[in-house]
């Protein structure tokens, strides 16, 4: 369906054109007024300084020129020279009717091109528990991943886990002051090795900060780690085997904790996937003159004329040979590249990270390793905060487990869930569906707090505040919802079924206002889509949740006498469950049936 915005602009360009002005001056956008109009045009300002009079003679004849079109309501000109427009409530009831016909799209057309995109997100470490610096990336880039998927693009997420380098060193080495006689160890061992991992996930998360603490301290050790991890990249047999069994127990464990958050991905490829790439990558770079040697390390300039600040050369190789976290990218742009042909790659990082892609990106264009027709992107993401404005962090101080936040939520929920409940006597929902709902709930909370700042803002983690049922939050839309589910199901247990019809031209001001604000679902979706900003639409069904309340509050809808205005109105109930119920989808969490 035609954008209703789209559709605005062209009677008000038309009128334009036909009095003898240029049509770019027809531009309609939506009232920073709506005390006095829905939609305006100020086009009439801009053209009186080309015809040179009056910006108030143009509006005047253009609101003359729109008299009697039946899209419109009213269309006033107004000193010095604005064009102010509200819409004929039948027009837009036509609008909001063709929406509801248009099942699960509501009007939103899918890319007529559709593109493959790869959504690197998540990136998290092997061996280590996930931890809040690791939930932007989850909740951010699984909403992007959706929004596309909503636009019908091919849309692949890639866990991206890093597992290369000293880390999987270290894990061995404390492992074999542990368990020496375990056959990994033995170097003369040809046989198969034992299928089942000789560590649990708790083992391997006390593994890790041991070996990686012990590293710190001991010069021995780190060293050993370094052979290690020297030996497993050249492909000594029984750490290969190792490294699988690490593999194993932790993303079993990661795939739990991420399942938890709602948030999956197409592929659990990791930063040693790429290594195979890394040798002729790097001949490449050195045949075609790019990389030079520079302090002992291979590096490649990617400065340009236009810098405002100094972009330091991205190093390709150590001074001894080994490869970095930008080796790794590029190789894994390498890779992806041949095995996907994307047509955009889009990595979600903490903003701090914002140097290394760019250094990364200018280097995989100028080297060729992509085209120009490959858009690379690097949405950075600010840092979550604590309430006292520093980076989040547990009461003593450590780094919070993402596991231990999720629950303190979700017991928090639980309470107020269940206070909630009490205070209604009437509804007598079980254990373990209060349970349920307040993990749901939970995750709504977590999940809108973050989505709902833009994602290259730091925000302020205020449990309270997201948990709360009420302004611009999580609980308040899934609120929302439940009303609004609550009250279909009554419609329907008084012997009613659902109406299939359209929807009538609005009774009121404020299911006008619903209407208005449902029928920019199409325009909305587009925008989140092309900025890659889950954040427009938690402001869409913000102001569609507070739409759809102010006329909840001022009608009676269950007692409504007249049958065919009470269908109408469980028509527009019905859209708008549906419409914020995709929405919410889209940015990844559910409403549950009550709560
Ligand atoms: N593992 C990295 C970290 O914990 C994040 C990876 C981001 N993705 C990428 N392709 N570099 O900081």
């Amino acid at each position: 369906m035609k954008k209703i915005i789209d559709m605005i602009t062209d009677e008000v360009t038309a009128v334009f054109t036909e009095n003898g002005y240029d049509a770019k001056y027809g531009k309609v956008t939506l009232s920073n007024r709506p005390d006095l109009c829905e939609y305006q045009c100020n086009g009439a300002m801009a053209a009186a300084k080309e015809y040179k009079c009056a910006p108030f003679m143009i509006s005047d004849k253009i609101a003359e020129g729109l008299k009697g079109n039946k899209m419109f309501e009213s269309a006033e000109s107004v000193k010095p020279g604005f064009i102010n427009l509200k819409l004929s409530p039948e027009f837009l009831a036509g609008y909001v009717s063709d929406m509801k016909e248009d099942s699960g799209r509501f009007g939103c057309e899918k890319a007529k091109n559709p593109k493959t995109i790869i959504v690197d997100y998540g990136g998290p470490n092997v061996a280590k528990p996930l931890h809040v610096g690791h939930l932007r990336s989850a909740i951010i880039g699984e909403s992007v991943k959706r929004i596309g998927k909503f636009m019908g693009h091919n849309m692949i997420g890639d866990v991206h886990l890093g597992d290369w380098g000293l880390q999987m060193g270290l894990i061995i080495v404390e492992l074999k002051e542990r368990k020496p006689e375990l056959v990994y160890f033995d170097e003369n061992y040809t046989g198969e090795y034992p299928k089942e991992a000789p560590f649990t996930i708790s083992e391997l998360e006390d593994i890790y900060p041991t070996a990686s603490g012990k590293s710190k301290e001991d010069k021995n050790f780190k060293a050993a780690a370094l052979q290690a991890t020297h030996e497993l990249q050249q492909g000594r047999r029984g750490y290969q085997a190792l490294l699988q069994h690490i593999l194993n127990v932790s993303v079993t464990d990661l795939k739990r904790n991420y399942s938890n958050l709602n948030v999956s991905f197409e592929l659990w490829k990791g930063e040693s996937d790429a290594q195979p790439y890394v040798p002729d990558m790097v001949q490449k770079m050195k045949d075609e003159g790019y990389a030079y040697m520079s302090e002992g390390a291979l590096v490649v300039d990617v400065k340009e004329d236009t810098d405002a600040k100094e972009i330091p050369p991205c190093i390709i190789l150590k001074s001894d040979g080994a490869s970095l976290y930008s080796t790794t990218d590029l190789a894994t742009i390498v890779m992806r590249v041949k095995e996907y042909h994307p047509d955009a790659i889009i990595y979600l990082a903490d903003a701090r990270q914002s140097m290394h892609f760019t250094q990364v990106f200018r280097c995989a264009r100028k080297t060729g390793l992509v085209g120009e027709d490959v858009e690379l992107k690097h949405i950075g993401f600010g840092t979550m905060n604590g309430k006292d404005g520093k980076p989040f962090k547990t009461r003593d101080g450590g780094v919070m487990r993402l596991e231990y936040l999720l629950d303190e939520i979700n017991e928090q929920m639980l309470k107020k869930i269940t206070e909630n409940q009490k205070e209604k006597e009437s509804l007598d929902i079980s254990e373990e569906e209060a349970k349920q709902t307040a993990k749901t709930v939970a995750l709504a909370a977590v999940k809108y707090g973050d989505l709902s700042n833009q994602a290259s803002k730091d925000y302020i983690f205020d449990m309270e505040r997201f948990t709360s049922f009420e302004g611009n939050t999580g609980p308040y839309i899934l609120y929302t919802i439940v009303r609004i589910k609550s009250i279909l199901k009554k419609y329907e247990s008084a012997g009613n079924t659902l109406p299939k019809g359209g929807i009538e031209a609005a009774h009121s001001v404020g299911e006008k206002n619903l209407m208005l604000a449902l029928s920019g679902f199409n325009a909305m979706m587009e925008g989140a889509f092309d900025e890659k900003a889950p954040h427009k639409i938690c402001a869409y069904i913000y102001e569609l949740a507070n739409a759809f309340n102010g006329f909840y509050h001022g009608t009676k809808i269950l007692s409504e006498e007249n049958a065919q205005i009470q269908q109408s109105y469980i028509g527009l109930l019905m859209l708008t469950k549906e419409v914020l119920e995709t929405c919410i989808d889209i940015l990844g969490f559910s409403a549950p049936d009550r709560m």
